[in-house]
């Protein structure tokens, strides 16, 4: 009950997919989508996530290269994102990539829903793509099953709001909420380093609020958040559940799919750092000596 007291915070999505079936495309569509309503038209800053507003909410994607946190944090058990769209070419139908994405979204825990793309092609075939989905258990709601199956085309934008409404209705069900006030906890989706301004992480904020001058750890690397700044190019002082911002401050390099969390002091933060190499020293040499 306590749980229902607590904010919604927006879905976090992934979209994966075969090898050409139309990741990027998507992406680019929302991605414009979004940029074309704030006309103000500021500096994008790339964080490595993008939020979609609509009428009925809010919708954050992950556009990482290669989804590198995705598929590091699925393997620790963690999770980044709440859906999964795979992109499934009507034209060109399930292939051994989709298979492979399909298995990636059930390790994580993400719920699926397959985008049918091209369906501006004439050779778009959705009730061949749907045969293959129903070999494989996923049964489209149309023939009384489950699995969502929205036909799109990424390069027109035919069928993008249903695919954005279904994801929101997913959300609205599920209820995702979030703790603004609970201790700060994120992932890491990507980090560089940059020459200016040394090692840059992009963060996606899931729990808590993280604020400027606040000692953070991942992994085996901490730092202390100097500045953030959000996707519209704003210096952010805050960012709470839901928000992906580039974190300056890291010492080291962390890595994609590390989880980031607070921690209260300098102290703190070079102590479980410390063990934690330490820990994996001790892992790399108990391998050798088998
Ligand atoms: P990789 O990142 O290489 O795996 O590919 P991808 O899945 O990101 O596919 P991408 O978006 O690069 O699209 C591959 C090709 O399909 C490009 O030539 C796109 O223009 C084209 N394409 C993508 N979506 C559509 C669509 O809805 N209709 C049509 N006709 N072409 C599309
Ligand atoms: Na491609
Ligand atoms: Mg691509």
């Amino acid at each position: 009950e306590r749980r229902k007291a607590l904010p919604r915070r927006p879905p976090v999505v992934v979209i994966m997919g075969h090898v050409d079936h139309g990741k990027t495309t998507l992406l680019d569509y929302l991605r414009k989508s979004r940029i074309a309503e704030k006309e103000a038209g500021g500096i994008t800053q790339h964080v490595g996530a993008f939020e979609v507003k609509t009428p009925q909410g809010t919708v954050v994607f992950i556009d990482t290269p290669g989804h590198e946190a995705f598929t590091t944090i699925r393997q620790r058990g963690a999770k980044v994102a709440d859906l999964a769209v795979i992109v499934i070419a009507a034209d060109d139908g399930i292939m051994p990539q989709t298979d492979e994405a399909i298995a990636h979204a059930k390790a994580a825990g993400a719920r699926i829903i397959f985008a049918l793309n091209k369906m501006d092609l004439p050779q778009a075939d959705p009730e061949r793509v749907k045969r293959q989905l129903m070999e494989r258990g996923f049964v489209p709601e149309e023939y009384g099953g489950e699995a969502i199956v929205v036909p799109i085309s990424a390069k027109t934008g035919q069928g993008v709001q249903d695919l954005l409404e279904m994801i929101l209705l997913i959300a609205e069900l599920e209820d995702y909420r979030a703790d603004p006030n609970a201790e700060p906890k994120g992932v890491i989706l990507e980090s560089k380093l940059d020459k200016q301004a040394g090692i840059i992480a992009n963060m996606l904020v899931q729990e808590g609020t993280f604020r400027v001058g606040d000692y953070v750890v991942a992994g085996e690397v901490y730092g202390r958040i100097r500045a953030m700044m959000d996707a519209d190019g704003h210096q952010r002082k805050e960012a709470g559940p839901g928000s992906a911002v580039q974190v300056l401050g890291f010492q080291e390099l962390p890595q994609a799919g590390d989880v980031a969390e607070w921690v209260p002091d300098l102290e703190a933060a070079k102590e479980i750092t410390e063990e934690r190499k330490e820990e994996r020293r001790a892992r790399e040499e108990a391998e050798r000596e088998r």
